[in-house]
């Protein structure tokens, strides 16, 4: 095994963690779905495939460093907003929680002086970065625009201005 036993724990959850944050962003989705904001719920249906696919690349993390791959249960998302601004802050406040996991685990991979590891997590770390910068925009913009100005976020969303800055909204990653 490549990775020390307390890091490969992590990893396994961190894996629970990306899947609970993809079915998150499904949820979000539905909501903006049903509240006829489609270029929003375009969007967090995209968030939930990139988590996924942050899941599955935990997932080989695990598989080449030889360890124990154990997928833990993944708790339930939570269904249906208030309004806009509880959904696009609950996506935040998930990122910002993943923020702190990712970092937890790079903390791990220095402290076992793992750079394998801690070289394949950074590119967690800047994924990270523009996922909270992407969050707290669309959060900035929802409280600017409020409940009954949201086409214009949609209009913001539709003409690619999240991928304009560089975040990868655009599905690079
Ligand atoms: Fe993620
Ligand atoms: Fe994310």
């Amino acid at each position: 095994m490549m990775i020390s036993k307390k890091l490969n724990t992590m990893l396994n959850e961190q894996v629970g963690h990306e899947l609970a944050a993809s079915h998150q962003y499904v949820a979000i989705a539905t909501y903006f779905e049903q509240a006829a904001l489609p270029t929003l719920a375009k969007h967090y249906y995209a968030q939930a495939l990139e988590e996924r696919d942050h899941a599955m690349r935990l997932v080989k993390l695990v598989l080449d460093s030889d360890g124990v791959l154990k997928i833990p249960a993944v708790p339930a998302p939570k269904m249906g907003f208030k309004n806009s601004l509880e959904a696009v802050q609950l996506a935040l406040a998930s990122e910002s929680k993943v923020t702190a996991q990712i970092n937890a685990l790079q903390n791990q991979a220095i402290a076992d002086k793992d750079h394998l590891s801690r070289n394949a997590l950074e590119w967690f770390v800047n994924e990270q970065r523009e996922e909270m910068s992407s969050a707290g925009t669309l959060v900035a913009m929802v409280k600017r625009a409020g409940e009954g100005g949201m086409f214009f976020v949609e209009a913001f969303l539709k003409e690619g201005g999240l991928a304009d800055n560089g975040n990868g909204d655009a599905g690079a990653e």
